[in-house]
């Protein structure tokens, strides 16, 4: 497995992350299984959230690992933290923070995260009592790294005024069908065309300008959670182009549609949520090869996006 070289963060991590938001639809047995296969693919990096199935994904997680016998210096477990839904609110207090920390390595069955993530913004939400949370949990070695996910950079330049800690990672929706992330720069001042409009204040750049590496998530979706775009009957450029693609390296259309993400060069990861170990194994290929600079366009266009 291809890794990445994360500035200020954990070393070894792969290009590719299993996500565990759909654990829950697994049984124990089933989860261990698909953990037992990440690892023998080199996927030793493991994303959750506190909100997902209210908390049911990282209990998943933390009953399936434990069984597993698999080292817990050999994984990475990042998890995030401050979607309070059955509260209706964001909440990144100190209080929220340390809270839900504790729950998670309850939940998880560990010591200690390796990754802390401040999941979306929290509207009102104050750097100082973020900045004396994460001082809190450093020093207590509860958590050793930390980011955010969905924060713009403007929000990210506040915390950093009071947070000692290098943010280390951003977590953003991202992907063939999802790239406004990057749509933006192609149509600048363009008064005819949506693509023109500012949707991210330049969160990318930011986070390659202050070496914070961005992990896309649901990098098959189409939409916000509208269904995976592979073999769907209204994609069918793109699945025609991720076709021809696949069959030149000899590898599927998954491959090809995460090969996309990882041939940025932002040299971002890639969060991957299926439950299925052999489509596990498919994307896992697109870490073997590198898409040409023309396949990456041609992609880009099947799509549906256009040049000026
Ligand atoms: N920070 C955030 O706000 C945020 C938001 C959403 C998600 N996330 C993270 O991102 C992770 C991934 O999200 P996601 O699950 O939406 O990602 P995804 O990898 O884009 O989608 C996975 C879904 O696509 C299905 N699928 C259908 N055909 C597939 C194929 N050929 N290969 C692979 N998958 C196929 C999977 O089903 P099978 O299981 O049957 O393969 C699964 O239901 C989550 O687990 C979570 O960790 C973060």
């Amino acid at each position: 497995m291809k890794t990445i070289n994360v500035v200020n963060g954990p070393a070894n991590a792969a290009a590719i992350i299993l996500g565990c938001m759909r654990m829950p639809a697994l049984d124990v047995e089933a989860a261990e299984k698909m953990i037992h296969t990440a690892v023998e693919l080199g996927v030793n990096f493991f994303d959750n959230a506190t909100c997902y199935s209210r908390g049911v994904a990282e209990e998943r997680f933390g009953e399936a690992f434990d069984r597993s016998g698999i080292r817990r210096e050999d994984i990475i477990i990042q998890t995030k933290c401050g979607l309070c839904f059955e509260r209706n609110e964001f909440d990144w207090t100190k209080e929220n923070i340390l809270e839900s920390t504790d729950d998670s390595l309850r939940r998880m069955k560990t010591d200690y995260l390796d990754v802390l993530l401040l999941h979306r913004p929290d509207l009102i939400f104050d750097p100082e009592e973020v900045a004396e949370a994460f001082d809190v949990l450093e020093r207590s070695g509860k958590v050793r790294f930390f980011g955010v996910s969905n924060v713009p950079a403007m929000q990210m330049e506040l915390l950093k005024k009071y947070v000692k800690q290098p943010l280390v990672f951003n977590q953003l929706q991202f992907s063939l069908e999802q790239s406004q992330l990057i749509d933006q720069a192609l149509f600048l001042n363009n008064k005819k065309s949506d693509m023109s409009l500012d949707r991210d204040n330049g969160t990318l750049d930011y986070c390659r300008l202050n070496d914070i590496t961005v992990q896309a998530w649901s990098p098959l979706q189409s939409g916000f959670f509208d269904g995976c775009f592979i073999d769907d009957p209204d994609y069918p450029e793109l699945n025609k182009a991720l076709e021809e693609i696949g069959e030149k390296y000899g590898v599927s259309k998954s491959a090809v549609a995460i090969a996309w993400i990882l041939r940025h060069p932002a040299k971002m990861q890639a969060i991957v949520g299926t439950m299925n170990p052999v489509h596990l194994k498919e994307i896992c290929d697109a870490a073997k090869f590198d898409l040409t600079h023309n396949e990456w366009y041609h992609l880009y266009l099947a799509s549906g996006k256009t040049l000026p």
